[in-house]
């Protein structure tokens, strides 16, 4: 055979199975070489081979993606057999893990499957994903833009959050994915794999009591909190660039996998706003799917008020955490660092969500709103008759700190389990998941919930 009819046989893609550290998986491969990466019928039959393989076998798939999309010689043929693949999508979310890593451009229907696959890996500068070209674009709108601005690594990681993950090279960017992999199970009867590490470095966690601002509203980095809790070095963050107001990622905690979800008072005090409603919201039910256990580190002030996120329905995005939160049956632990102000106390894995323990340290403050706000409201007209209104304030908010916004009320009334001091944090959650190790919970058996979308 000739290179030209080689090319043909594979029909621009490459299936199979190997190893990843040892843990089978299954891939599939196009080359944008041969017509454009595009799905023609045989390429759409291989690709869904393997999705079947995977699925029915347990193993996690991932798609090195570099297409056209749907192959336009072969018309509705190939427009099926994206269907084909959308269905296996689909079918094996929440079962098996699927990855998709975009190593080209990938247009159409070659970015509608990484968009029902659980993570987007991309590379800058050389990966793009868009739903019609620039050429389309300058056609239909008369718009004149670069692939970058359109659907580059930057872009997707920043803005859209459509990926997960970019690196500055497809070396890195393939390290990522078998980086991520260590850290899931192969299906969701499995359980994440335990290291089995007898020499684990906790990340210094005497250091805790030293992080916080003495000024509540002083902001400080989460991420130096995560840092100091997990097992040395274990942190692997996703979506570190869209929604930096939440954190979110997996990690070991004395070699066990969990995943982090925290507020991040550096970026727009933690407030929560719609997008870190999804980013996180989105990491919870992966998390569920694959019964990685939750720890939430809580320091929200509330959802982000104004304009522009009523109009772009933070309501039901918002919704969309409560809801991933409250439908989570894997171990469910939150500390309290900081704010825990009104429904983002709520939202955040509170007791009556279904947290399964809830601690706070002592400069923890859970109320319906801060001290400072809440004055203003309850004492309004005492204030304004007052001689000395700022000294009178002074004192209202230090009433209304110890006996309404501090941890030990909430502790009182069971809200809270325990009030811990931050240096112990990461020995107590240590005690709290190995609690939840056989936790056995179970929502009522329905064809589907109906979450805010
Ligand atoms: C057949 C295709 C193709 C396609 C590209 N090629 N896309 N062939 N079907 N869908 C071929 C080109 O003709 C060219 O062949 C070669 O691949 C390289 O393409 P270039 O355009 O030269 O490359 P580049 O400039 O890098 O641009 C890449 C691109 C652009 C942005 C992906 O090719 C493009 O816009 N393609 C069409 C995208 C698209 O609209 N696809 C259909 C979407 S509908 P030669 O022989 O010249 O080398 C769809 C249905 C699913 O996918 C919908 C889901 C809901």
């Amino acid at each position: 055979m000739g290179r030209e009819d080689e090319e043909k046989y594979g029909d621009g893609v490459i299936v199979g199975y190997g190893t990843i550290n040892g843990r089978k998986v299954f891939l599939f491969a196009q080359d944008f070489t041969f017509m454009g990466g595009s799905l023609g019928t045989v390429h759409a039959r291989k690709i869904q081979k393997v999705q079947e393989m995977s699925l029915k076998m347990g193993h996690p798939i991932i798609g090195l993606i570099d297409s056209g999309g749907a192959r336009i010689q072969e018309g509705v043929a190939s427009l099926a057999g994206y269907a084909g693949i959308f269905m296996q999508n689909v079918k094996s979310s929440g079962v098996i893990p699927q990855i998709s890593v975009i190593l080209g451009p990938a247009a159409g229907g070659a970015v509608y499957s990484p968009a029902l696959t659980d993570f987007r890996f991309m590379t800058k500068d050389t990966s793009y994903m868009f739903v019609t070209g620039p050429e389309v674009v300058k056609e239909v709108l008369n718009e004149d833009v670069t692939f970058e601005d359109l659907g580059g690594a930057e872009v997707h990681a920043t803005e859209s959050g459509v990926a997960d993950m970019i690196f500055n090279d497809e070396e890195h960017t393939l390290m990522g994915v078998k980086k991520l992999l260590s850290y899931l199970p192969s299906n969701n009867v499995e359980h994440p794999p335990v290291k089995r590490d007898e020499d684990i470095e906790p990340g210094k966690p005497e250091k805790l009591s030293l992080l916080l601002p003495d000024d509540p509203n002083k902001p400080y980095d989460v991420v130096d909190v995560i840092r100091l809790i997990v097992d040395k070095g274990s942190f692997f963050e996703i979506a570190e660039k869209h929604a930096q107001n939440i954190v979110i990622g997996l990690a070991r905690l004395n070699n066990q996998v969990i995943g982090v979800v925290a507020n991040q008072p550096k970026v727009m005090a933690g407030c929560l706003d719609i997008n870190a409603s999804k980013k996180a919201a989105r990491f919870v039910r992966f998390c569920d799917s694959f019964n990685v256990p939750v720890l939430v580190l809580e320091d929200v002030p509330g959802f982000m008020p104004g304009k522009s996120q009523e109009q772009n329905a933070i309501i039901m995005h918002g919704a969309k955490l409560l809801y991933a939160f409250a439908e989570a049956t894997v171990p469910k632990v939150t500390v309290i660092l900081r704010k825990a102000f009104g429904g983002a106390y709520i939202v955040m894995n509170s007791k009556n969500m279904g947290g399964d323990f809830n601690f706070a340290w002592p400069t923890a403050q859970v109320a319906v709103m801060g001290p400072e706000g809440a004055v203003k409201i309850l004492n309004r007209k005492e204030l304004a008759s007052a001689k000395d209104p700022e000294e009178l304030k002074r004192k209202l908010i230090a009433d209304y700190k110890d006996n309404v916004a501090n941890p030990y009320v909430a502790d009182e009334k069971g809200y809270i389990d325990e009030v811990i001091d931050p240096s112990e944090t990461r020995q107590v959650i240590i005690n709290a998941f190995a609690l939840l190790e056989n936790k056995v919970e179970q929502n009522p058996i329905r064809k589907h919930g109906n979450i805010p979308l």
